[in-house]
């Protein structure tokens, strides 16, 4: 067997390809999926992720909702327009209605419940805001050796999306995000929007994954709005589906390329709120600094191969 993995999703188009990755990855043992507020509010988020899940006939994989706001202060995001209005573009009717109910109890308990049953430790993907991971690691210290890594969609080296300075989901719950990638309790993987954006798919690439067969069309059904916005992005006939590279990594270990750099997250009110700051000086210098550095250490995912994440990307989501 091979990736034991947890999906924590805000749901979202990009979100939605890469729960299908892993719902469609054979060598992935997809434990659960846990939901967040972030591109749209966690009732829809929720909803969104059932649906995809019926999409990919992987209803097994029990979904429970989670936090509805950031950790600390009120929600400072408005619902991204990127996704539409239901998180899918308007589209979501596209998918078929679930037939499983959402778990009980909430994601802090199904992701406690999943974790303490696990027989090996288990690989976590956030790809929305980092609350609910928060939440856990903050709750529950005796969970921590059960979970192997935590592969983060979030952040940004250069500049952000969300402000000039920071990345939607880090931005959505700074606090959350300094909690979880600066406690130094998991290993974090960080895979920041400045390499998602390295692997762009074309409007070609898409069309040829919705003539693949039923789920490829119906992903594709789903980013009208995204793609839009990314035309504007970009500038190319082309959109950036970063939760699928963060995924693709989590089940492909080294898939990307990363550096252990120091990394610290900017949690005051200012211009910078929800930066991640990257230390990429060279060691020697680093050392010499006077500042001693805030963060933690965290692998930061600094290349990537588009060619190969694409090709995964095709060989697992344009099955028929
Ligand atoms: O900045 C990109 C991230 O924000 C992705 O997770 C996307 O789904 C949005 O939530
Ligand atoms: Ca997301």
């Amino acid at each position: 067997m091979g990736t034991r993995l947890i999906i924590d999703t805000d749901p979202g188009v990009d979100d939605a390809f890469a729960l299908a990755l892993a719902a469609r990855s054979a060598d992935v043992d997809l434990l659960g999926v846990t939901t967040v507020f972030g591109n749209v509010d966690v009732e829809l988020t929720t909803a969104n992720a059932r649906r995809v899940l019926a999409l990919c006939d992987r209803e097994d994989v029990p979904v429970a909702g989670g936090a509805a706001r950031p950790l600390v202060h009120p929600r400072r995001t408005r619902p991204s327009s990127a996704h539409g209005d239901d998180g899918l573009s308007g589209r979501s009717d596209v998918l078929p209605a679930p037939r499983r109910p959402v778990e009980p109890g909430g994601a802090g308990r199904l992701l406690a419940g999943l974790l303490e049953a696990a027989d090996e430790p288990v690989t976590l993907a956030p790809i929305g805001p980092l609350t609910n991971i928060a939440a856990l690691l903050a709750s529950r210290p005796d969970l921590h050796d059960r979970i192997a890594r935590v592969v983060v969609m979030g952040g940004a080296v250069g500049g952000g999306n969300a402000t000039a300075a920071a990345e939607f989901n880090v931005f959505s719950d700074p606090e959350a995000a300094h909690r979880v990638l600066t406690g130094g309790e998991v290993p974090c993987v960080l895979v920041p929007m400045d390499v998602t954006y390295r692997c762009a798919v074309t409007a070609e690439w898409l069309a040829g994954l919705a003539a693949s067969g039923p789920v490829g069309a119906a992903l594709h059904a789903l980013v009208p709005d995204y793609l839009a916005h990314y035309r504007k992005a970009l500038g190319a006939d082309a959109m950036v589906i970063h939760d699928a590279v963060a995924v693709a990594e989590a089940i492909a270990p080294g898939l990307l390329r990363t550096e252990s750099l120091p990394v610290a997250v900017e949690t005051s009110a200012g211009p910078a709120r929800g930066a991640t700051v990257v230390d990429r000086r060279r060691s020697e210098v680093r050392g010499e600094t006077e500042v001693p550095v805030l963060g933690g250490r965290v692998d930061v995912a600094v290349d990537a191969d588009p060619d190969r994440l694409r090709a995964l990307l095709t060989e697992r989501l344009a099955q028929p």
